[in-house]
């Protein structure tokens, strides 16, 4: 693991690089009390030629500054952070699988740990970094998804802190995860407002693929509004999408009204949640307020279990991680 160690008159103490231990903390610290923490991930590849490689890392560092702004927990160099990162991983490549598919998960995280029950910013904080070797998301294809779209419960909303990776915003939706799982949902489709604005997807991204009601085929995503993740594979499914120009693509507002309409008028084509863990998560099914929606997979071949766009995002976005496709996106560890 690696670990830096920050107090409010010293600053920042040097980065270790130390063997995976237990951190020991006093009961008061104020992690335990009120929810200072907030933490990262992203993934390590090697590519055929048995280089290390990182994707977007910069974006991860800038996120994770922003996490730790929200909590009032100390600022930090993300460039630096990133070169500690590196030496890190550098270290461990013997823990990166060599499969394409297979990945080491890394998790930064940063924890206030001043022994206190007042609230107020920490005058203490530890940085840390660990990983794991992870296997595919999809060992045997695709497994597209079917979604409790949650009425009663809210993740985000205008003003909190959907836009920040903390850990005080992941506890509260486990007990809707359950719920949604005993009625048979893989994950709950997140709404917001009054007229059911679609935000996130258990912990991804969510995107929506239709023809409008201009007939156009428009790619959407919730826009950026304090309430959604600003997640790595949603920015880079934006400018892929871009980069084609073969369909509209949009950032704004979508309702679970507007998602009904076109496809109870055939004019729903794919809906996905994308994320690091799973790149691309196909939805084949909306249960929302007492009905079944049956989101389109792949028309053409019924027993896919992803529409052609989710597996073009796919294919585009390994082929680039596992340096297949050069790309400025693929950083490789020195
Ligand atoms: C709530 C939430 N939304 C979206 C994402 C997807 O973000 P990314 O693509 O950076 O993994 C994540 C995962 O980090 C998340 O926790």
């Amino acid at each position: 693991m690696l670990a830096i160690e920050w107090n409010a008159n010293q600053g920042w103490s040097d980065p270790i690089i130390k063997p995976y231990e237990k951190i020991s903390l006093e009961p008061s610290a104020m992690v335990f009390h009120y929810s200072f923490e907030c933490f990262e991930g992203l993934k390590a590849y090697k590519d055929k030629d048995s280089n290390i490689r990182l994707f977007r890392p910069e974006l991860n560092m800038k996120r994770f500054k922003k996490s730790a702004a929200r909590l009032s927990l100390p600022h930090f160099n993300g460039d630096e952070l990133l070169e500690c990162l590196k030496k890190f991983i550098r270290l461990d490549e013997h823990w990166v699988p060599a499969e394409k598919g297979y990945s080491l998960y890394i998790r930064p995280s940063l924890i206030g740990t001043q022994e206190s029950l007042g609230v107020g910013a920490t005058s203490r904080a530890l940085l840390f970094i660990i990983c794991s070797p992870v296997g595919p998301y999809y060992k045997t294809g695709f497994k597209a998804v079917r979604l409790l779209a949650t009425t009663d419960y809210v993740r985000a909303w205008p003003g909190g802190t959907g836009d920040a990776k903390i850990g005080g915003n992941y506890a509260p939706c486990v007990k809707p995860q359950i719920e949604a799982a005993e009625r048979g949902f893989q994950q709950n489709l997140w709404l917001f407002g009054a007229d059911d604005e679609i935000t996130e997807v258990g912990t991804m991204n969510c995107f929506v693929l239709l023809k409008n009601e201009q007939g156009e085929t428009e790619l959407v995503t919730p826009p950026l509004d304090g309430t959604i993740l600003a997640g790595v594979t949603r920015d880079s499914i934006l400018s892929l999408a871009r980069s084609w120009n073969e369909f509209k693509v949009s950032e704004r507002k979508i309702t679970m009204l507007e998602v009904v309409k076109a496809q109870e008028e055939g004019r729903l084509l794919e809906m996905f949640g994308t994320g690091t863990a799973c790149i691309v998560s196909p939805i084949k099914g909306v249960h929302y307020r007492g009905r079944d929606l049956d989101i389109p997979l792949d028309p053409k071949n019924p027993s896919n279990n992803a529409g052609p766009t989710a597996k073009r995002f796919m294919d585009a976005l390994v082929g680039i991680q596992y340096g297949e496709i050069p790309h400025e996106w693929s950083v490789i560890v020195p």
